[in-house]
């Protein structure tokens, strides 16, 4: 069973080598448009705890908007449901992720924490709550990952193209939605995104959200039930972006994208996946790395609506 399970994810990389040539990096973070598009790595980690990897699946890369799934957790442990979502919604916007057009115009909170709009709101909040110290410790235990460190050349980087994201906070500030202040909100979000994973990472914190928030190595309890259940459903219906309802179909586990090229994903009571393929397609999702999750979903049942389910 074990070397099945390594060769699907061989044979799942090479098929989406081809992928790579019809993506592009994210030069919009020029920092981020110098990683070598050619990188693709996958990593499973079991609910044994066991890494499957193949690939660069121990390549560093920013985390970028995977930080969303980190900052929505640790908002909903502080303060809870209702004062988390009574500054951002919960509905899939449709849109890109950098958009404003929807906040502006037909509504007064973001759509959802996993767009920019969302994700700055909810580092206002944070960002009075919590220092970056404690968000990078958090970081490093939900991904089982103590070699995570902030990206300073990234980080610097996307702080010095910040215009889109100014103007959203901005935004957000006439609407009376930040709790800080747009500097101290950006600031927090920016390192949230610059901090270095791997796909071996990501793979860890997925497990971490398959097993309901409990550590299944040390058995510790990192994150309420509650907390796990209402991520994974926001991953399921916005992980993806203006792609989450085909990515929804076609492959049918929560995951979440991020413009440096990862994808962690989550498949209930079984597994993680993190992947890292920094080609990314016109709506900012890693190209490789979702062909790379179609194939495992299909070859190994993972879909979360699939009638039949083997042992891996
Ligand atoms: O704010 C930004 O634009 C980036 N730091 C993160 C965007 C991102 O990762 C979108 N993901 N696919």
């Amino acid at each position: 069973m074990e070397q099945l399970l390594d060769r699907i994810l061989e044979d799942a990389l090479n098929n989406a080598r081809k992928m790579i040539e019809l993506g592009k990096t994210a030069t919009y973070i020029p920092e981020l448009g110098r990683v070598n598009k050619e990188y693709l790595g996958v990593c499973i980690c079991t609910g044994d705890g066991r890494y499957h990897v193949s690939g660069d699946s121990d390549v560093r890369f920013t985390i970028q908007s995977i930080s969303k799934v980190i900052a929505l957790a640790a908002a909903l442990e502080r303060c809870g449901f209702e004062k988390t979502f009574d500054r951002v919604g919960m509905e899939p916007s449709g849109d890109s992720f950098d958009s404003l057009v929807r906040l502006d115009l037909s509504s007064d909170y973001p759509s959802n924490p996993m767009i920019n709009s969302g994700a700055i709101a909810i580092a206002s909040h944070l960002s009075c709550e919590v220092s970056f110290e404690r968000m990078l410790a958090f970081t490093k235990k939900l991904c089982m990952d103590d070699e995570i460190t902030l990206n300073e050349k990234v980080y610097h980087s996307e702080m010095g193209h910040i215009s889109r994201n100014k103007a959203i906070a901005y935004l957000l500030e006439s609407k009376g939605i930040l709790e800080s202040s747009v500097e101290d909100s950006l600031d927090l979000y920016v390192r949230m995104c610059s901090l270095n994973v791997t796909a071996r990472s990501l793979s860890g914190f997925g497990l971490v959200l398959a097993s309901d928030g409990i550590n299944p190595l040390t058995g510790e309890r990192l994150l309420h039930s509650k907390v796990v259940q209402t991520v994974k459903s926001i991953m399921l219906t916005c992980g993806m972006y203006d792609g989450s309802g085909r990515f929804a179909v076609e492959v049918g586990v929560p995951s979440k994208s991020g413009v440096g090229g990862g994808i962690l994903s989550v498949v209930d009571k079984r597994m993680g996946i993190g992947i890292f393929g920094p080609a990314l397609d016109t709506k900012g999702n890693s190209i490789a790395g979702q062909h790379v999750l179609r194939e495992l979903s299909s070859k190994m049942r993972l879909h979360m609506f699939a009638d039949h389910v083997p042992e891996y």
